[in-house]
């Protein structure tokens, strides 16, 4: 029956607080049958009460409390076996069912007495601050019980054993910092500070992402009954369930206020929730809502910071932007501006974090919100696996055709080419927005036997191992192609799931040679392996008027066919070097690419093609990009870059019967 009138406890909530307070003061807030009708039903509506945030457990009249009543739950009871069965469920339903798995985050606020009963919620609470001068005490050995209900057990789980048996089975009184030493409270502070202390610790709470903080107090305290492969199972599960059901979407807030807005340090503080918000505010710095781009701007082949770098890059910016897109998209300013204004925008990635994707892909992601008109707040979503299918496909068929995602992906140019089924969405399906081109950098470990000086000591080696990601991918094909071409004497290991598992194998020695992107070289390989292993060769697109140079960031890695020269003598050909060159001069060429999904709003697409455009002429996006990837990059926008991808449908049959034979071979 619902309760209409509290008699026995209080309730008051105070932003975001719901102080719940026993409210038996002349009886030291002992605790009557009715005192635990009114918790059960209280606390069962307050996990649902979108006022309240934290939950405070504590009493009236500075008493915590003296536990069971003794007079009216146990004498009273004795002869009613009804009754103390249905006062003893509500007892141990609010003091530890509820609380021990509660939604919300709990503290006691423990003052006064806690004695006998009240070990119960002291225990079950989340968290615990006592004041110092508290008189703690298990008396029930001292009136002719053992501690019952769950007491025992909950305070035996709580500390040592030691302390367990001693204040068990002598009921002497304690104070609060001996509490607090043995772990039975958070920490003990002075009488006077105690309301103060416990509003500082609930407002940390609220500070973090109720979902979050939610699932880990579940898991930490379900994991201390389960083994370690059940711990395994239940955590991830535990994390999967966060990634689906937190409207916060926290990972993915967390690690882009840190890695792309670096606006705070997860080690000393939580990212802001009101950052999670859709309509969250503009980073510092960022341009006026509704910036479009200036028509007075310098075109990007202009650019005057990248002349000498231009002079001498093998890959000449590709960027499309002729007179008619420009006054398309000057025609398109005001409708693409509210396109996005005040939305969140999910930038896919479709490698997992710290890979060379993941470091550009940031990169990009902490610029470009700046540049898309309107201004939407731009998140990153790492999506890794299926070398990389696995999140085009989710773009293809699961992500909504709102404009709201968009892909960064390093695409795999060979399953387009061959329809492989993993791809179940083909490239040209998607909305092409922009594409970023990365020459390769292969390397070796030094000490791969007999001992190498330089990358042309490979060639001295033999037996070692290559590894890459799944023998259906680019990495894969091109690593065994060109070791194939120059007759070296490894064996390809691939099925790594993505650069960093790939790099971390090389690391540990686990095999010897792999390939990376350029930004995954100068961003991670080198700075971290860089006296463990050296550069082989570079694989690059031909510039425009089809010169294969190395690349101006590279300038003393050789490329392939300088170093298949040197060593082989001549230029590589036959169907080898054909299959290659077809993957490089695509690939390389559009080694990132940013695609909408099927079906996306054409406004929504011009409008991201529009923000990269003038992400291109950002000073500061380019600095900050060269900083990490010692490189300018070059962008490849529109019809270019569609073209490029309705090429991948029309591969001679023959090439792509070749690539099938070939990826057949490598997976064996
Ligand atoms: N059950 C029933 N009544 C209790 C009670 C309890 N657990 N604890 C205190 N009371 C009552 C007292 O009987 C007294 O009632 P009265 O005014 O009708 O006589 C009133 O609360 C005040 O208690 P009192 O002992 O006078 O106050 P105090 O401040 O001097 O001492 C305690 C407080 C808590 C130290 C003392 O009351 C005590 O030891 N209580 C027993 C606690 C206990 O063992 N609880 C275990 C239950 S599992």
């Amino acid at each position: 029956m619902a309760i209409t009138k509290l008699e026995c406890i209080t309730v008051e909530k105070t932003n975001g607080i719901t102080w719940v307070m026993l409210n038996r003061p002349e009886k030291r807030n002992a605790m009557s049958p009715q005192l635990h009708y009114e918790m059960d039903e209280t606390l069962r509506d307050l996990e649902t009460d979108p006022e309240t945030k934290v939950v405070v457990i504590g009493g009236n009249g500075g008493y915590f409390s003296a536990g069971q009543d003794l007079k009216t739950f146990f004498r009273e009871n004795e002869k009613n076996p009804a009754g103390r069965k249905r006062a003893a469920e509500a007892a141990n339903r609010w003091r530890w069912e509820r609380l021990y798995k509660y939604d919300k985050p709990t503290i006691a606020m423990v003052e006064g007495y806690c004695v006998g009963g009240a070990f119960m919620q002291l225990l079950a609470t989340d968290f615990a601050i006592a004041a110092e001068d508290t008189v703690f005490s298990l008396s029930e050995v001292n009136w002719g019980i053992l501690p019952g209900a769950l007491v025992s057990k909950v305070v035996a789980d709580a500390v040592l054993p030691r302390h367990a048996l001693y204040y068990c089975c002598l009921g002497e009184p304690f104070d609060g910092k001996e509490a607090a030493r043995i772990g039975m409270v958070n920490y003990a502070v002075p009488k006077k500070k105690l309301k103060a202390e416990t509003i500082k610790l609930a407002e940390k709470l609220m500070a973090k992402s109720p979902a979050v903080l939610r699932a880990t107090k579940h898991a930490v305290r379900q994991v201390r009954t389960m083994d370690y492969d059940q711990s395994y199972d239940y955590l991830a599960a535990k994390g999967q369930a966060i990634k689906v059901g937190d409207p916060e979407d926290s990972y993915n807030t967390g690690l882009s206020q840190f890695l792309d807005q670096k606006s705070y340090k997860p080690t000393f503080q939580p990212f802001s929730t009101k950052g999670a918000a859709p309509k969250a505010k503009r980073a510092k710095g960022t341009k006026k809502k509704g910036a479009a781009i200036d028509s007075r701007a310098p075109r990007f082949d202009d650019r005057s910071h990248n002349k000498s770098d231009r002079e001498t890059s093998t890959m000449k910016t590709r960027i499309v932007l002729s007179v008619l897109a420009a006054a398309a998209v000057a025609s398109a300013g005001p409708a693409c501006a509210q396109f996005y204004k005040g939305k969140r925008v999910t930038m896919l990635i479709n490698y997992a974090a710290g890979g060379p994707t993941d470091i550009e892909g940031r990169i990009v992601a902490r610029h470009l919100q700046n540049h898309i008109p309107g201004n939407p707040n731009v998140i990153v979503k790492n999506m890794g696996g299926g070398g990389g299918m696995i999140a085009s496909n989710f773009l293809g068929e699961v992500a909504k055709p709102d404009g709201m995602t968009f892909g960064f992906f390093t695409w795999n140019v060979v399953a387009g080419m061959i329809g492989d089924p993993g791809l179940r969405v083909k490239y040209d399906k998607f909305p092409f927005i922009a594409g970023i081109a990365n020459p390769v950098v292969f390397y070796v470990r030094n000490d791969t036997q007999p001992g190498l000086k330089s990358g042309d000591d490979l060639m001295k080696a033999s037996g070692f191992k290559a590894c890459a990601l799944n023998a259906r991918n680019t990495n894969a094909i091109q690593m065994g192609l060109t070791y194939d071409m120059l007759g070296l004497k490894y064996k390809l290991v691939p099925g790594y799931q993505g650069l960093k598992a790939v790099e971390a194998a090389v690391l540990k020695g686990e095999c010897q040679s792999a390939n990376s992107s350029l930004p995954g070289w100068k961003g991670s390989i080198e700075p971290t392996m860089g006296k463990e292993v050296v550069p082989v060769f570079q694989l690059v697109a031909p510039d425009d008027g089809g010169k294969i140079a190395r690349a101006s960031a590279i300038p003393n890695i050789p490329t392939f066919e300088e170093y298949y020269a040197r060593h082989k003598g001549g230029q590589p050909k036959g169907m080898e070097y054909t299959a290659l060159r077809k993957i490089v001069d695509t690939f390389m060429a559009m080694f990132r690419t940013s695609f909408a999904a099927p079906g996306a709003p054409k406004e929504s697409v011009e409008t991201l093609r529009q923000g990269f455009r003038a992400l291109w002429q950002d000073e500061k996006f380019l600095a900050d990009y060269e900083k990490r990837v010692k490189n300018r990059p070059d962008l490849i926008v529109g019809e270019e870059g569609e073209k490029r991808i309705a090429d991948l449908s029309n591969i001679d049959p023959k090439l792509a019967q070749y690539f099938k034979g070939y990826i057949a071979k490598i997976s064996q």
